[in-house]
């Protein structure tokens, strides 16, 4: 499995989908907390997503951890979607 983040990071995404699920799926399956968070996005590629769009979803976030298995991703996520709250982990989800 090969991902390119600059490459990635000039494809079109099907954001109305995915602010739809953040903005009203999850809200209706009663998935967000009174409570303090930690929120792990697995496969945050170049950060875009985690930093703009769930990060804000989580008004009691405490820390997220932005996991990807590929280095140029994380690379990209610290450089250009920093945030004190968001912590770019290099990691593989399947490892134990
Ligand atoms: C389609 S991209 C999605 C990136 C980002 N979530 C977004 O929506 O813009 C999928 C990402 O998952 C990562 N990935 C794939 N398998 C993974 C694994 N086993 N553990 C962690 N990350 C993984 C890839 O490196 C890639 O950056």
């Amino acid at each position: 499995m090969f991902f390119d983040a600059e490459l990635y990071n000039t494809l079109d995404k099907p954001w109305e989908t995915i602010l739809k699920f953040l903005g009203k799926t999850l809200p209706d399956l009663g998935f967000y907390s009174e409570e303090p968070e930690v929120v792990m996005d697995v496969g945050c590629g170049p950060g875009y997503l985690s930093k703009n769009y769930i990060f804000p979803c989580f008004p009691n976030l405490q820390e997220m951890i932005a996991m990807d298995v590929t280095p140029n991703m994380i690379e990209e996520a610290r450089t250009r979607h920093p945030h004190p709250k968001i912590k770019y982990v290099l990691a593989d989800i399947e490892d134990g």
